[in-house]
């Protein structure tokens, strides 16, 4: 897109953004010039407390669908629009809420907790929601005496098992775009740049995080950007971070990490780091978004109802000083 016309619809989103007391949220994925129109750019915990906590009428929710129905989840009354409906997510197309309900039945005593990459109705089964920001201390204040089930991201889910050392029984699901990332390509960069640290979600295989030298979420990783000494980093994630990176860090750079094929080989000629979810939203669609208030989020009444609990059950635990976080 050229920057004329990213200038002219950046000033017609502005406009109609007043006009509907709207409020925009973006995602660390997104595109560049939506992160650079929106409101607030963050992570997935970071998004949900925004949304928790805006006064505007209409939220443009700029990032896939599940953290729009979150958004939707926690303000019913508003209206929440997606710019692109279909922008969906591998991990929530893992775990249909039936297949879920069956294996709770299979267990009185499972405590669910569901990150919150799925959908309304597996969230309104869920006893706590997560996101990669506050997973672990939402596992260590989980029940003692409960089965913790983990949905539905067997890779975070085995990390936090890690970190907290808490057995939990793991739903198979995954992130489609991290999975992409193998150990060939950390070892090859950490060849050719061996004091640069490599920072990886993790949502990535173990074989990659065992190699990262942080581990963390998308927030975090900019946290740890910006407050390193190092000029230099690698990133394991979505590349639609490296916009804020590079804005919220001057002066330092960020490489990609190497992405190899399925045959473990170097490949360029492909987008595997790129959500094609994420990418799905453009300017021209938060524009529309905006100005028909429409695709917008809804939901049947009770899942509203039920999804509501876990989700502020999350933010309550995360809010709490770390010693009283179980
Ligand atoms: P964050 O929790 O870091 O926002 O990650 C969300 C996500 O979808 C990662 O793929
Ligand atoms: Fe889902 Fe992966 Fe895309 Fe995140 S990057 S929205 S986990 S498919």
């Amino acid at each position: 897109m050229t920057a004329d016309r990213a200038a002219a619809l950046t000033r017609e989103i502005t406009a109609l953004k007043q006009e509907r007391n709207a409020v925009i949220l973006a995602h660390n994925y997104q595109v560049p010039e939506i992160q650079d129109v929106a409101d607030y750019v963050g992570d997935s915990l970071g998004l949900a407390r925004q949304a928790a906590t805006t006064n505007a009428e209409v939220i443009a929710f700029c990032g896939v669908h599940f953290m729009a129905e979150t958004a939707k989840i926690l303000n019913p009354g508003k209206i929440v629009v997606l710019p692109d409906k279909d922008a969906g997510c591998s991990l929530e197309e893992s775990c249909p809420a039936d297949q879920l309900a069956a294996l709770q039945k299979t267990n009185p005593n499972f405590y669910t907790i569901a990150y919150i990459n799925c959908s309304a109705a597996v969230k309104a089964l869920s006893d706590c929601i997560c996101t990669s920001g506050n997973a672990d201390r939402i596992v260590r204040a989980a029940p003692k005496d409960r089965d913790l089930l983990f949905v539905p991201d067997e890779n975070l889910g085995q990390w936090v098992m890690e970190t907290t050392g808490r057995p939990m029984k793991l739903w198979r699901g995954d992130c489609y775009v991290h999975v992409e990332f193998r150990k060939e390509g950390l070892q090859q960069v950490r060849a050719a740049h061996p004091h640069t640290p490599i920072i990886a979600h993790p949502e990535c295989l173990k074989e990659v995080r065992d190699l990262a030298d942080v581990v963390c979420s998308t927030e975090k990783m900019i946290d740890f950007c910006r407050k390193s000494a190092s000029k230099q980093f690698v990133v394991v994630t979505e590349s639609g971070i490296i916009h804020r990176l590079r804005k919220e860090c001057p002066g330092k750079e960020f490489l990609p990490a190497p992405v190899f094929d399925v045959m473990r080989m170097p490949t360029d000629n492909c987008r595997c780091s790129e959500c094609k979810y994420m990418k799905m939203n453009t300017l021209e669609k938060v524009r529309d978004c905006l100005k028909n208030l429409s695709p917008r989020i809804e939901l049947p009444a009770d899942i509203l109802d039920r999804a509501r609990r876990p989700i502020e059950r999350m933010l309550e635990i995360s809010a709490q000083p770390i010693e009283n976080a179980g």
